[in-house]
């Protein structure tokens, strides 16, 4: 019999795939990746069970997620068209690389996701698994089934006697990890419309805010966020403090329209309460600890680095080309950053670092200053020189 190992979330979609892999003669393992998406896994690992898996794997992948996937595009200041901070992007290629690797395990034909075949999902998998093998089939079930609707897929669903617990009337279509949430479908595809209240999962709307600021305090090692207002936290820890902090001070919420890489706009709303705080931080941080040169240039990649991680090519030379070069930098990234949040807002409002390039005796305005302003007028003749005519 043929094996295939399923990414399988609990959800209709991927319980419908078991049947439907089954229904083609399929032996099905089930791999479920804990990314954080705050689920009963038990309760998950028996539907796959009841639905016809013959076999179910749940990975704790939190900390990989973390430290291999969330850091480094952390670091990078990495973002999609400058406002999407790629939470579920990153997901992708990890639970990827965890299905090829079930499958080696299994001695499987095939790997199967359950992505639709309009999304950008459907493409960071297959493209993962590709690269880290080849010669693995891959099935996408929901690419091809003849199901029309959700009404229909429940129908199916119900004949078949798959467990489940949805209703008919989903309002939206929700991917949820410990690092962001994306919120798709429903009122919310129509780009003219404001999200109503309820699509947003882990902030409050700014109007619903206190009025009195929330500051904060991130320290950095070497890059790495470790406390909290002074505290040592461990990421996942400091991550969960953010989104509370933040999230009730209304920050990190998204709404944009957005280009897959399929072709079509797509409206999206997302919510990164922890991430906008920690991009925030962290480029503060370097803008204190770099020089102009490298600030600059590396300010040129973010965006680039983003693209890659959007476009699947997470397992691409010229990511890891990057991720070296980001690497390179964050030696000096040690410090502590401020922030006020504030009814939607994050701002800095203080920075220090043992390797702060600032220096008051030359930026002042006082009698401390030790800027010889005489230099200046040779220094811009010169500077100027190849312009003039
Ligand atoms: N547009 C975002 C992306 O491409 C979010 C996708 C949400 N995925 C989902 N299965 N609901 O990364």
């Amino acid at each position: 019999m043929k094996k295939v190992v399923l990414a399988y979330s609990g959800g209709l979609d991927t319980s419908c795939a078991i049947t439907w892999l089954k229904d083609r003669g399929w032996d099905v393992v089930a791999y479920i990746g804990d990314v954080g998406q705050g689920e009963d896994f038990a309760a998950i690992e028996k539907r796959a069970l009841r639905t016809g898996a013959s076999k179910v794997y749940v990975g704790d992948l939190k900390k990989e997620f973390l430290s291999d996937f969330i850091l480094p595009t952390l670091q990078a200041h990495a973002s999609y068209e400058g406002k999407y901070l790629l939470a579920t992007a990153l997901t992708r290629p990890l639970i990827a690389k965890h299905l090829v690797e079930a499958a080696h395990r299994e001695k499987a034909d095939a790997v199967a996701h359950g992505c639709t075949g309009k999304g950008n999902d459907q493409v960071r998998f297959e493209v993962t698994s590709r690269i880290l093998d080849p010669k693995l089939q891959i099935v996408a079930p929901v690419r091809e089934w003849e199901f029309k609707s959700r009404e229909e897929e429940i129908d199916f669903a119900k004949a078949k006697g798959i467990p489940l617990n949805v209703t008919k009337k989903k309002v939206y279509s929700i991917d949820k990890n410990l690092w962001g949430i994306s919120i798709e479908c429903g009122v919310l595809e129509d780009p003219s419309v404001e999200p109503p209240k309820d699509a947003y999962q882990m902030t409050v709307a700014v109007e619903d805010a206190p009025d009195k600021p929330t500051y904060l305090e991130i320290g950095f090692e070497k890059g790495v966020p470790v406390k909290v207002n002074g505290k040592s936290c461990e990421m996942e820890a400091l991550v969960a403090h953010l989104h509370n902090a933040a999230g009730k001070n209304g920050v990190g919420r998204v709404d944009m329209v957005e280009n897959r890489l399929v072709g079509i706009k797509s409206r999206e709303v997302y919510e990164f309460p922890a991430a906008t705080c920690l991009y925030t931080a962290h480029r503060e941080l370097e803008a204190l600890v770099f020089d102009r040169e490298l600030f600059h240039f590396k300010e040129a990649l973010s965006a680039k680095y983003g693209e890659l991680v959007y476009y699947g090519l997470w397992y691409s030379e010229l990511k890891n080309a990057l991720d070296a070069f980001v690497k390179e930098t964050q030696k000096k990234v040690t410090g502590a950053v401020r922030l006020k949040l504030h009814k939607g807002s994050c701002v800095v409002v203080g920075r220090t670092s043992p390797y702060s390039l600032y220096r008051e005796d030359l930026a002042t305005y006082t009698e401390k200053d030790k800027f010889n302003q005489k230099l200046a007028d040779g220094f811009i003749r010169l500077w100027g020189l190849p312009f003039q005519k």
